[in-house]
């Protein structure tokens, strides 16, 4: 099956989700966006009101400043593909609970499995630690290309993190500028799959 088709279909089946509690507190499931056969794929923490409203990942003010800054690196959103570790809105936009992250990461996963992009953009502390399998801090490993299976896992700075604390702004400039260059220079994919994700 296409990439497309076998997203759609994947989308048909979860889209009425009650696995977790956050089906409670969503208006719908926001299941992810952009080019099926990204080589590229970002992914956030979870939607937050503006998300929930239109049913894309990244639409607010956080996704205007990403827009800006994929630019900025040389990408665009249709070469991409965006998605979330949690597919509910959370509450008052809260963390998601590990039992929540849980319930969902499936989902993540087998988008991974369809999309099979060569990079993977962790944007922040939930999906770094998701993907990386370890409670790693970003600060300590943002900018740093990590091999996961079958492809190359890059830590960055989630982009509301400059919208809340101005002196971030540069940081999260930096580590998409960094993730431009890593791209330049053809970031290869693991030899073998490595570090088992579950
Ligand atoms: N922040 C996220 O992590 N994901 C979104 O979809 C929007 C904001
Ligand atoms: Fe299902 Fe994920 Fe939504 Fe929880 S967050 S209800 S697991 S789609």
């Amino acid at each position: 099956m296409e990439p497309q088709q076998a997203l759609r279909a994947f989308y048909e089946e979860i889209k009425d989700c009650q696995k977790c509690p956050l089906a409670a507190s969503r208006t719908q499931v926001v299941f992810g966006s952009g080019n099926p056969r990204a080589e590229v794929m970002l992914i956030g923490e979870a939607p937050g009101y503006h998300e929930d409203r239109q049913g894309k990942p990244f639409v607010g003010a956080a996704g205007r400043l990403l827009d800006q800054l994929l630019h900025e690196a040389g990408l665009r959103r249709a070469d991409v593909y965006i998605a979330n570790v949690v597919k509910c809105r959370p509450p008052q936009n809260r963390t998601p609970r590990p039992e929540e992250i849980a319930a969902c990461q499936p989902y993540l996963w087998r988008q991974l499995e369809i999309i099979r992009p060569r990079v993977v953009c962790t944007l922040g502390n939930v999906a770094t630690q998701l993907l990386l399998g370890k409670k790693v801090g970003i600060m300590k490993v943002r900018g740093q290309p990590f091999p996961v299976r079958w492809f190359v896992v890059v830590p960055m700075l989630h982009p509301a993190a400059a919208l809340h604390r101005e002196a971030l702004q540069a940081a999260v400039r930096e580590d998409f500028q960094r993730l431009r260059a890593l791209l330049a220079q053809g970031l290869q994919p693991p030899a073998a799959e490595q570090m088992p994700l579950l």
